[in-house]
């Protein structure tokens, strides 16, 4: 069965053909990372706008590369949750639209699901039960995942998201947007040491992630604490402060993993989501998660993409789950 994956949650729009759940046909991904780079950050009103410009041609796309007419599909999948709500319409419309001039199934999909399933897309080897940890621009939570678009959330941000925290440290630090590549970028020419940066753990034993206060010491370290007169920053200590900041981020984040995997005793560990494109991250989590297998995403699995969406339909279609026509989208999960 091929089924076609269409995604808007956020700032990507991405449509993608798989074949089985398992064979990825296509996959385009058109970033609105160009429209969105002056404001340094998402701005939804524009992000809506695009998807409406982009949504038809990138499902074009999807299906010229992966050679099939669209009578072909067995079904047409979207994320409907959660993500930007006018974002999100945007892609329903379309994807109910689809399915009922083409008369084939409509498939909701759940977008931090169908992330956590990227890990199984890219290492059909990863046996449930595991533990699967989000990390995005918009979300950052861990989870134990028993089955595909099966998870239970064990803690989750409680204030911003962990790529968020990179795109406005970015912005303090007069980095380009998206914050993650130019702040990890940065601080590959700095010393992780030079600033001893608070690492939020929320007490001993809890799994949430608190990321704003981080954000503000690095803000008070670069401007000062009286934001009227904000001191000189010189250029030149940019690396440092991105290093060291970049440094506290990857120390919760792998404390956090290694809490869940303690409370748990499962330990196989997932990796999801934009930030799991950091190479720190990835170093440092290899070698503190002893005993642990750790499975990454392929990097064009990693980031917003359409190919986990129609992915993870396959199995939901499997399981008997269709969605009907009157298929809303929702901003939360
Ligand atoms: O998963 P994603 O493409 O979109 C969302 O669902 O949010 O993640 C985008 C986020 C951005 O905040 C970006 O700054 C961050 O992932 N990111 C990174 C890196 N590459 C992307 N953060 C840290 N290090 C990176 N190398
Ligand atoms: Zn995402």
């Amino acid at each position: 069965m091929k089924i076609i994956g269409i995604e808007t949650s956020c700032d990507e729009t991405a449509c993608a053909v798989v074949e089985n759940g398992e064979k990825i046909l296509s996959n385009i991904v058109l970033s609105q990372v160009r429209l969105h780079g002056p404001f340094s950050g998402v701005v939804p009103e524009i992000a809506c706008r695009a998807h409406v410009h982009w949504l038809t041609g990138v499902a074009s796309e999807a299906l010229d590369q992966a050679k099939i007419a669209p009578q072909e599909l067995g079904a047409v999948a979207v994320a409907n949750r959660p993500g930007l709500i006018g974002a999100l319409l945007i892609g329903v419309a379309g994807a109910k639209s689809l399915a009922l001039a083409l008369g084939k199934p409509l498939v909701s999909v759940n977008h931090l699901q169908a992330h956590i399933h990227a890990a199984i897309m890219s290492h059909p080897e990863l046996a449930y039960p595991f533990l699967s940890m989000v990390i995005s621009g918009g979300h950052t939570a861990i989870y134990i995942s028993t089955g595909p678009g099966e998870s239970e959330m064990l803690g989750a941000t409680t204030d911003d998201a962990v790529g968020e925290s990179f795109d406005k440290v970015a912005r303090i630090l007069g980095l380009p947007y998206p914050g993650g590549p130019s702040v990890s970028d940065a601080a590959k020419k700095g010393d992780p040491r030079a600033v001893d940066f608070p690492r939020p753990m929320l007490g001993p034993d809890s799994l949430d992630f608190s990321f704003s206060g981080l954000k503000t010491a690095v803000l008070y370290r670069v401007r000062g604490h009286d934001m009227k007169n904000p001191k000189d920053f010189p250029e030149s200590d940019i690396p440092n402060v991105a290093a060291s900041f970049q440094e506290a981020v990857v120390d919760v984040i792998v404390e956090k993993a290694l809490r869940a995997v303690e409370k748990t005793g499962i330990r196989r560990l997932a990796i999801t989501g934009g930030v799991a494109a950091n190479s720190r991250l990835r170093d440092k989590l290899g070698k503190a998660a002893d005993g642990v297998d750790v499975f990454f995403p392929t990097p064009e699995l990693c980031t917003d993409n359409a190919a986990m969406v129609a992915g993870l339909a396959f199995e939901l279609v499997e399981k008997g789950e269709i969605a009907s026509l009157d298929l809303d989208a929702f901003a939360q999960v």
